[in-house]
């Protein structure tokens, strides 16, 4: 069977401990869109692995899979692999051969692109991997994938084609003097010729590449168990999310079937497992109707929950913007991914506030909607409605995960359970604290 694990919100739910826990009851771990824009922490044995591009089932011995919806830098892939390797592990990495490759005038556009658009308000505050340009050039029809780095005469006719056009792009519409700049190889056919040359080479000798919707399935009639690991959130989909504050593939379910070759019908038919953070955060920009900033209190009381959540960016190490948790846009989700369960994280960081509150709904022009208008200059004018929960306590939250979860404060029951019954499914999982063994589980999804 499959599990699907999706971010319900705007990403850094903590998808990580549960891909983590449940992990370890899969066979293969399977990376379905994205690239080295997501980033987690990995702790095993007491070992700790920062990965941005590798599944992170691969430090548990499992075999992980970049499937067709990634787009892959292979250098940040070939960083991350020598340094599990240095670091004593045998990582089973496999690349789909129709997954893209982020080549460096991607990064170099990202950031160029970013910096034009701050003046009208429009950067999505991305986290300069390249990403949105390498997806533009899959839709484009001009991207390069993973198998033609296999092939140097098609290599080599794809950066003919595409790297002048690159390279005018940058000049004419961003004014940068790509000659004399930094970035001259970044456009230069030859070196990128060698560069991805090689990159091909190590990638075949090393058998990585598979042809990723025929490798999954086999494994799949062979028995084995799939974990499908979402990396961003459902508001920042492409399609379903915060448009244009948005990354540029599909978090959402649907994703794992485009993004891997595996069929809808089997991806449906397994488990989807939403996971919330208790309340949000955000790295990138745009609206965001329950942020906590209007006041010095809600200010305040951000920064408290900044500190002690640790809401930092993984990859860009930019502080996130905080809010109180968002129902409308959980719902939206609920609806979108399907949910089949959720699992909700960081319930002890509300511990010990004053109030919390939830937007239950928004105010729009004076109507109340409980789900995510489709346009976000709509959303942006949305008001909360909030819903105020009974604060909970501090406790000692290593004996809570310890003793389960009747040991988690009766009020913080009460803000699950409303969670729950929104969403209309039940929890799975619930995270007490920062550690992967601070987590209360409650039902694993591979054995519904
Ligand atoms: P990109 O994915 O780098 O193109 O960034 C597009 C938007 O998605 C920006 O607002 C980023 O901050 C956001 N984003 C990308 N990856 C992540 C992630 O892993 N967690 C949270 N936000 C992300």
């Amino acid at each position: 069977m499959t599990v699907t694990i999706v971010g319900s919100q705007l990403g850094d739910e903590g998808k990580g401990a549960l891909v983590d826990i449940w992990g370890g009851d899969s066979d293969v771990v399977v990376r379905y869109q994205g690239g080295d824009n997501a980033g987690h922490t990995v702790v095993h044995d007491g070992t700790e692995y920062k990965l941005s591009l590798v599944p992170s089932g691969a430090v548990r011995g499992k075999v992980g899979v970049l499937g067709n919806g990634c787009v892959v830098n292979p250098e940040t892939l070939f960083d991350e692999l020598d340094t599990l390797r240095e670091q004593g592990l045998d990582p089973d990495v496999r690349i789909a051969r129709r997954a893209h490759v982020i080549l460096p005038y991607h990064r170099v556009i990202d950031g160029i692109e970013e910096e034009a658009k701050s003046d009208d308000d429009l950067a999505a505050g991305t986290t300069g991997r390249g990403i949105g340009p390498t997806y533009e050039d899959k839709a484009g029809r001009r991207g390069i994938r993973i198998g033609d780095l296999l092939d140097p005469d098609v290599l080599r006719e794809r950066l003919e084609y595409a790297v002048p056009q690159k390279r005018t792009l940058a000049q004419e519409a961003y004014g940068l003097d790509v000659a004399t700049s930094e970035h001259a190889d970044a456009f230069d056919v030859d070196h990128l010729f060698e560069t991805y040359r090689a990159y091909g080479k190590r990638l075949a000798e090393e058998s990585m590449t598979v042809n990723a919707g025929e490798f999954l399935t086999a494994k799949l009639d062979a028995g084995d168990e799939l974990l499908f690991e979402g990396a961003q959130g459902t508001s920042i989909d492409i399609d379903h999310g915060i448009y244009p504050y948005v990354t540029s593939s599909n978090p959402t379910a649907g994703g794992a079937a485009v993004g891997s070759g595996v069929a809808p019908t089997v991806v449906g038919g397994g488990e989807v497992v939403g996971i919330v953070k208790a309340y949000l955060s955000r790295v990138g920009t745009g609206p965001l109707p329950t942020e906590l900033d209007g006041t010095d209190s809600e200010e305040e009381l951000a920064d408290f929950i900044r500190e002690k959540g640790g809401e930092f960016g993984t990859v860009t190490g930019r502080p996130r913007r905080i809010g109180w948790l968002d129902m409308p846009m959980l719902r939206h989700a609920a609806r979108a991914n399907g949910f089949t369960g959720i699992a909700v994280n960081h319930i002890d960081v509300l511990a010990g506030l004053d109030e919390i509150s939830v937007g239950h709904a928004y105010d729009l022009d004076g109507e109340e909607l409980l789900t995510m208008p489709a346009t976000t200059e709509r959303w942006g004018r949305c008001d909360p409605v909030l819903k105020s929960f009974e604060p909970w306590d501090e406790v000692d939250w290593s004996a809570v995960a310890v003793e389960g979860y009747d040991a988690i404060p009766d009020n913080a029951q009460a803000y699950l359970d409303y969670i729950s019954a929104e969403v209309d499914a039940p929890i799975y999982a619930i995270g007490v604290g920062p550690g992967r063994d601070e987590t209360v589980v409650l039902d694993n999804p591979f054995e519904q």
